[in-house]
């Protein structure tokens, strides 16, 4: 685990003030909208909830105890949890998956995804580095950034074994990441400064199964 995985004050510095454009979290607002149930998997120390209406009920799970336990003592309502345990899942109106996809096998996506897709009532938002693809195009600079990318990105419980191209990610959107419970949700997917992001809505007909 990277030392920002430890500490996440430095992660704040590192990732959210100097990699994220404000765009992503005014978007984010947006999407979300107001008084839903929020369901953030990976959640770090819940970031994402300092940008939301007030009126929503936020909840976030994470393995990262440093996170964990800085996020609760901010305030934010988190716990400590493993995204792949079914038992951790409870139905809610919306998910956010923000910078968690790079970090999975196609397989794991999947495992992952089939939890996400039963029990968001309404829609699933996902947030992903897009200018990682950089290191599937640009010969040995690309491979080198690849690397840097992959030892930064180390959190200690998650391998990161290739970097996706915009292909490879547009493609995992479209087949709802293999899921079966995928074919519910239409998907919206858009591009803001170097980041993906990702919007797959309940369809009508489908709003009673959860
Ligand atoms: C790049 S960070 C993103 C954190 C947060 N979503 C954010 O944007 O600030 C990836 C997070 O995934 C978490 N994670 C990795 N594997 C996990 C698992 N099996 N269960 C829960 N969290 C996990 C890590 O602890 C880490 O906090």
């Amino acid at each position: 685990m990277r030392l920002q995985y430890r500490h996440p004050k430095l992660y704040h510095l590192l990732v959210h003030k100097l990699m994220y454009p404000k765009q992503i979290w005014e978007e984010l607002r947006l999407e979300v909208g107001e008084n839903n149930t929020i369901f953030d998997i990976a959640a770090g120390y819940g970031h994402a909830a300092n940008f939301l209406h007030p009126s929503n009920a936020y909840y976030g799970i994470d393995i990262n105890k440093h996170f964990v336990s800085y996020g609760c003592k901010k305030g934010g309502n988190l716990e400590l949890k493993n995204i792949f345990d079914p038992a951790a899942y409870r139905p809610s109106d919306i998910f956010l998956a923000i910078d968690i996809v790079h970090h999975l096998s196609a397989e794991k996506s999947k495992e992952l995804f089939n939890l996400v897709f039963q029990h968001a009532k309404k829609k699933v938002i996902i947030i992903d580095p897009a200018f990682v693809s950089i290191a599937r195009k640009c010969g040995p600079l690309g491979a080198f950034l690849g690397w840097l990318f992959r030892v930064l990105d180390n959190d200690g419980f998650t391998t990161i074994d290739r970097w996706m191209s915009e292909r490879e990610y547009r493609d995992l959107f479209q087949s709802r990441f293999g899921s079966v419970y995928g074919k519910d949700f239409e998907v919206t997917p858009q591009k803001i400064i170097g980041y993906h992001f990702v919007v797959f809505n309940r369809k009508a007909e489908t709003l009673s199964e959860t």
